[in-house]
């Protein structure tokens, strides 16, 4: 039997990077927990961060499981670079801790079916924070487009210039792996039913400072008939959309507008919901969301399964811009099984992996957990 969780909720923050110090402010922030360690390999940027952070006296290691046994930590917070997520959650979740992680859910498809394998042999909820999908104009616009009945199509501009020197103008593809994904997350929040396929190019424009491919325009198939367009830059000077995209929505009752800014447009004569969204928002949002779903037994949004298509969105569209064909979701799915089944270093997450019927069915099909968690 596993003991009640404490309220507050002990935690430890793992990476103490740039994303790691703006969780660190939330965690300390937040009345539903209580941060009681911060992890990094290195300790030097760990102590920066909570000198800076005001609490210098933290404790702080270099293994989450190790930092949270010694402080009594029940769940952890990813923050790591997205290749250390799959070892980095693996452990946690096998030591008994549910895990919030940021985004991506892990460095390769194939890794992330790995940890949703692993939260199914543990029990224990995984959570991406997968931060856009809780802002509340976009939670406006699913409420709006509840009432244009059938979509037929879903379209996002995102165009911005950013110049970030480091890993991002390196990437072989920096806007569909770093960027679109929050796009791609935010589509299916909005669209009924699941990814099917997806034909995308990718290109680099002759006065980009990306070495990668840093616009990309992409079409994608939804279960539902709904064509789901991308189409984006990181090197568009002038004229910049939002970071959350420029998007509308056309139904068979009307359209519906969203800045990615403003509070979103409807034009239609159908009834529109006006119950109140609730009012999570970013990170905090995500913290907020995860802990709740702890103590409730209930699955969030977010949740390993749940995110994994995400992903695959973005594995998808980057094979398809190697190929230039149209590629199935499915058939992504189904070569990343294989990878992960191949890759895999535990017995029972092989077994878990090779159990599944199809990595869809694993994925949709995914059921509640028990509501309590082990510490
Ligand atoms: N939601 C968003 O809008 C958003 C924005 C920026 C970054 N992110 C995500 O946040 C994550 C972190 O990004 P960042 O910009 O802070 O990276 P970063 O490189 O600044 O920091 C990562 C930190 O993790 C540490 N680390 C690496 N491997 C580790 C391990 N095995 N154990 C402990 N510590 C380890 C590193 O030493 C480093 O301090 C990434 O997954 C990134 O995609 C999300």
């Amino acid at each position: 039997m596993s003991a009640p969780l404490p309220d507050p909720l002990p935690v430890v923050s793992v990476g103490a990077g740039g994303m790691g110090r703006a969780w660190l402010q939330v965690l300390r922030a937040s009345p539903d927990v209580e941060l009681v360690g911060v992890v990094d390999l290195d300790l030097d940027a760990a102590r920066a961060a909570v000198a800076d952070l005001g609490a210098p006296d933290l404790p702080l290691g270099t293994d989450a499981v190790e930092l949270a046994r010694r402080t009594g930590a029940r769940a952890v917070v990813d923050v790591t670079v997205p290749v250390a997520h799959h070892p980095v959650t693996t452990a946690a979740l096998f030591a008994g801790l549910p895990v919030l992680g940021e985004k991506p859910v892990a460095a390769t498809l194939a890794q992330s079916l790995s940890l949703a394998a692993a939260a199914e042999v543990t029990g224990q909820l995984f959570m991406v924070s997968q931060s856009r999908r809780w802002n509340p104009q976009l939670a406006r616009l699913a409420q709006q487009v509840s009432a244009l009945g059938a979509v037929g199509a879903v379209s996002v501009d995102f165009f911005k210039a950013p110049r970030f020197g480091g890993f991002r103008e390196e990437m072989a593809h920096p806007l569909l792996v770093d960027m679109a994904i929050h796009h791609f997350d935010a589509a299916r929040y909005l669209l009924e039913g699941e990814p099917v396929s997806v034909y995308c190019e990718a290109w680099n424009p002759p006065w980009s400072w990306y070495h990668g491919d840093a616009s990309a325009s992409a079409v994608f198939e939804f279960s539902s008939g709904a064509r789901f367009t991308f189409d984006g830059s990181w090197c568009a000077p002038g004229a910049e959309t939002s970071w959350n995209g420029s998007w509308r929505v056309s139904g068979e009752h009307g359209t519906a507008r969203w800045s990615g800014d403003d509070e979103p447009e409807v034009d239609t004569t159908a009834p529109v919901p006006t119950t109140e969204v609730t009012a999570h928002d970013g990170i905090a949002g995500s913290l907020a969301i995860f802990v709740d779903a702890l103590r409730s037994g209930t699955v969030p949004g977010g949740e390993v399964h749940e995110n994994v298509l995400s992903l695959a969105m973005v594995e998808a569209a980057v094979e398809s811009a190697a190929r230039r064909e149209r590629v199935l979701l499915d058939d992504v799915l189904a070569r990343a099984r294989e990878q992960a089944v191949a890759e895999e270093t535990r017995d029972d997450v092989r077994a878990a992996l090779e159990g599944w019927g199809s990595v869809r069915e694993a994925l949709v099909g995914f059921a509640p957990r028990a509501a309590d968690t082990s510490p």
